[in-house]
């Protein structure tokens, strides 16, 4: 009988554990000269959604990150402007094992919770559960100094957008596949990332390489 309970409680927790399991991973230094030009990779910009399974390497990984959201100056500021430089984004990773935050100041990938994500982004589009990484881009509109809460969910909306296009043109100047996407399970993922009520998951990007042909 203990062992039906055990197996029950198994069957139907949170299919996501603590983030104890997982290790902070320590991101390289970003390649600040690599990709095609800007014209170029406007050019081949494009949403693609087939993409190969394949893990990304650390340094396309590091790379990724620093130019969706990375720190660029020495005061702090970032590859993105947030309105009134409040930087209200966070940037959630989806890895197979669990999903870390890109801790821009340090470079580095803190553990949040263990399991796989990719299912609850995935929302029904079926690619999203195959790819090796989803990047979830947060707001927490609750960091504005200014504004009525209208105000600051626009705000949220444009500054997660923007960091979402630092992805896609980084992505096609550097040969990496992706698509912005708003389709994911909102209320799951705040209850599984533990978010707070002003932490508004904005889009969400999947991005891997081209699948072979
Ligand atoms: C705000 C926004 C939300 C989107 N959401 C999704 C989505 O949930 N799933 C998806 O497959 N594509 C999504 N897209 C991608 C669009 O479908 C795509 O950008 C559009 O069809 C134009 O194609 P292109 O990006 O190749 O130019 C989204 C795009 C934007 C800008």
């Amino acid at each position: 009988m203990k062992h039906l309970f055990f197996l029950l409680a198994i069957l139907f927790s949170v299919p996501v554990a603590k983030a104890q399991d997982l290790q902070e991973i320590k991101l390289n230094a970003p390649d600040k000269t690599r990709g095609s030009s800007v014209m170029k990779a406007l050019s081949d910009r494009a949403s693609v959604r087939e993409m190969d399974e394949r893990a990304l390497s650390l340094q396309d990984l590091s790379d990724l990150l620093w130019a969706a959201y990375g720190v660029n100056r020495p005061d702090g500021r970032r590859t993105a402007p947030t309105a009134k430089n409040d930087q209200d984004i966070d940037l959630y990773v989806a890895l197979p094992a669990g999903t870390y935050l890109y801790d821009a100041r340090n470079h580095l990938l803190k553990p949040v919770v263990s399991g796989d994500l990719r299912p609850v982004l995935a929302a029904g589009q079926e690619f999203v559960k195959k790819v090796p990484v989803v990047l979830l881009i947060v707001s927490d509109y609750s960091r504005f100094r200014m504004g009525n809460t209208e105000m600051a969910r626009l705000w949220g909306a444009m500054d997660g957008g923007i960091v979402s296009q630092n992805i896609n043109i980084f992505c096609a100047a550097v040969g990496l596949s992706t698509v912005p996407r708003a389709y994911m399970d909102q209320a799951k993922l705040k209850e599984i990332l533990s978010l707070k009520e002003t932490q508004m998951p904005v889009l969400n990007n999947p991005v891997g390489y081209p699948k072979k042909r």
